[in-house]
């Protein structure tokens, strides 16, 4: 049987809740597709703080790194808000997406039929919306240096980042996006700030550059202040986006709300080799950690994105998404995509019903 090494990386807040999900679903795909999945845990976020003084033990990377896939629920919490920079969850998830090398962050948001009704847009506006945005994830104002806390002329504290692009990171990620443009629909839309910041004058100049290989891909720009209008106003314009770091961010969560609910968005963090990283868009909720309202679906999602990218395991991928479908059209919904007619389930629920669907689940294709 084909064998994985999987690490997960259950985190904060909702994190544990919606990975206990993920990995019971897992469990019984790879019984039913014929992989052997041996499973291990490490810490990180808060909880590895908590427990090492570290939001990224090197024995947590360590771990990662020796595994053919790494699935990542979520970091974060009030506790440690107030902690310095290298004491805080955040810290750990960047250390971790460097650490792997993942510099390509995919980011679907796909409307589905059955939760049209759970965007606070109008159905005719996000009907049949399929976007996929590609984020830059291990760079710009991110990572660049210099960056901390200092004292300006006046004597008033500062604090300051440096955004930060070079040629290679740029073409390295233009060539994703290109590459998943023409897997889609091919059309890409470079979102940037080239009016004003010299970062995005180099990112245009260079994704124009590497649109010249992909002949077939049809290229537009977009300063980011319209692309933020244009997702609500019109976003089935879009087909694939490709963006910086923090634009990606901003950008990936305001996506999210077309689908209905943040809860749904699974993301992949892939780099050139070594083990990808597969993680929802969402954080750890601290609002609701604790309480069985998490929704799992944008884990378990992660997980078939795990299995699609990750491991090349198309099929066992299909399978999930295709029981996530099924459980959407029976009208189980967690509370962040309720609405009138629907029966509303809680975390640990709504992973008994995906597991009761995924074991009637018979074909694959
Ligand atoms: P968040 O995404 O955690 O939550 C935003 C809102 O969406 C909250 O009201 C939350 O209840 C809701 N929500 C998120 N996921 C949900 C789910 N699966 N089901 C139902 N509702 C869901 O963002 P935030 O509140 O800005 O951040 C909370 C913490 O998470 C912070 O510490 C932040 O740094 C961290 N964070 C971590 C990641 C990550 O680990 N990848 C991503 C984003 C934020
Ligand atoms: C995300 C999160 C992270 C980010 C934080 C928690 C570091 O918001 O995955 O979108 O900004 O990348
Ligand atoms: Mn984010």
């Amino acid at each position: 049987a084909r064998s994985y090494k999987i690490t997960l990386l259950p985190g904060d807040g909702i994190g544990p809740e919606i990975m206990k999900v993920a990995k019971e679903v897992l469990k019984m795909v790879g019984q039913q597709e014929g992989m052997e999945l041996a499973f291990e845990e490490a810490l990180v976020g808060g909880a590895a703080i908590d427990e090492y003084g570290n939001p990224l033990p090197d024995s947590s990377l360590a771990l990662c790194r020796n595994s053919d896939a790494v699935l990542l629920a979520a970091i974060g919490g009030y506790k440690w808000d107030n902690n310095t920079a290298h004491l805080r969850p955040e810290r750990g998830l960047l250390g971790l997406r460097a650490g792997l090398g993942a510099f390509a962050n995919l980011r679907p948001a796909t409307v589905l039929p059955q939760l049209v009704d759970a965007s606070t847009l109008k159905r005719e506006v996000v009907e049949g919306v399929d976007i996929m945005v590609v984020r830059e994830l291990t760079g710009g104002i991110y990572f660049g240096q210099p960056k901390g806390f200092g004292v300006n002329e006046a004597g008033e504290r500062t604090g300051f980042n440096t955004m930060i692009y070079s040629v290679q990171e740029i073409d390295r990620i233009a060539r994703v996006a290109f590459e998943m443009a023409r897997k889609r629909r091919g059309r890409l839309c470079s979102v940037d700030k080239s009016n004003v910041l010299e970062t995005s004058q180099l990112w245009r100049e260079r994704v124009t550059e590497i649109g010249k290989e992909y002949p077939d891909v049809e290229l537009s720009h977009m300063y980011v202040d319209n692309a933020a209008m244009q997702l609500i106003r019109a976003p089935k314009q879009f087909d694939t986006i490709v963006t910086g770091n923090i634009f990606g961010d901003i950008l990936s969560d305001e996506a999210s709300m077309l689908t209905g609910s943040i809860g749904m968005l699974p993301s992949a963090s892939v780099g050139e080799s070594g083990p990808g990283l597969f993680e929802p868009v969402h954080g750890s909720a601290p609002d609701i950690a604790g309480q069985d309202k998490a929704n799992p679906l944008a884990q378990v999602l992660s997980a078939a994105m795990m299995l699609r990218y990750g491991l090349n395991e198309p099929a066992a991928a299909q399978r999930i998404e295709a029981t996530v479908f099924n459980v959407l059209d029976k009208g189980y919904r967690t509370g962040d995509i309720m609405s009138a007619g629907k029966t509303l389930v809680g975390c640990a629920q709504m992973g008994d019903i995906l597991l009761h669907s995924l074991s009637q689940s018979t074909e694959s294709h």
